[in-house]
């Protein structure tokens, strides 16, 4: 009889691969292991890290507590730029001059005169820059012509004020609500106090009427040297 055999002990004739397969075919058993950091992700990371601190390096202000201007970046920020003396001007005649004069400079009818197209602002037939600064340094009383208008009140003396202070609001009165004189310096305020200190009580307009008038874009003695003289023959060093 040619029966396969059933005996146990007989070696079997499949292969042992055949045997093995349906374990082969299980999935490996999930293990827990750490894996590299892309390589990427760590170039990538480098990346950020330089730029963070080149951006920081280049926007620190050097790190100084009293650094902040948008204008200017880095270390290259020197001192603030002078302020403008028309800002000041504007402030201090907002909080000195306005209750009177008001923020319009059109003053009040029959007490205030106006600051607007006013010749003792911008300059007349006989009053000058000179008649202004003494105005503001000693005050005024008494009956004035402001505009074909008579008024007769006071004003205060403002000489508590710096040079640089009054420069700026006479300044800002003379170029604003359409006025057009020229600017009023700090100089030209110092040398009009210097020349006026004996004078204590207010002006009127029959004191300032008996001094020449002096306008600060006349040139020569009445105005300060650096902007009337804009050639002032500078030697050409060959
Ligand atoms: C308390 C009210 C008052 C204040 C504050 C005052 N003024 Fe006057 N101002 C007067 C009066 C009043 C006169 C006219 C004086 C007179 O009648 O003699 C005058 C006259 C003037 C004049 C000459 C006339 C004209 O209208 O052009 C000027 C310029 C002037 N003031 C500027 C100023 C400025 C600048 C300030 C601020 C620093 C100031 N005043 C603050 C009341 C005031």
């Amino acid at each position: 009889m040619n029966t396969p055999s059933n005996d146990p002990h007989k070696p079997s004739d499949t292969p042992a691969t055949e045997v093995s397969a349906p374990v082969l075919r299980e999935a490996a058993e999930p293990t827990e292991k750490s894996s590299p950091i892309p390589f990427w992700l760590v170039i990538f990371a480098g990346i950020l890290v330089f730029w963070g601190g080149f951006h920081l390096a280049s926007n620190s202000g050097g790190f100084k507590a009293d650094v902040y201007n948008p204008e200017i970046s880095g270390a290259a920020a020197g001192p603030a730029a002078p302020p403008d003396p028309k800002v000041i001007g504007k402030r201090l005649f907002t909080q000195n001059c306005a209750v009177c004069h008001q923020g319009s400079g059109m003053g009040v009818a029959g007490q205030f005169p106006p600051l607007v197209a006013s010749e003792w602002v911008v300059g007349g037939d006989w009053v000058g820059d000179n008649h202004l600064v003494k105005i503001l340094l000693a005050g005024m009383q008494g009956p004035v012509q402001v505009k074909g208008q008579s008024y007769n009140n006071a004003m205060p003396p403002w000489a508590q004020l710096k040079d640089s202070e009054i420069a700026g609001i006479l300044t800002y009165i003379r170029s604003e609500w359409g006025n057009s004189a020229p600017p009023i310096t700090e100089e030209f305020v110092a040398k009009i106090r210097a020349a006026s200190t004996d004078r204590k009580e207010p002006w009127t307009q029959k004191d300032l009427k008996a001094i020449p008038a002096e306008t600060i874009s006349a040139g020569g003695a009445a105005a300060p040297a650096a902007p009337a003289n804009p050639a002032p023959a500078a030697p050409p060093a060959a």
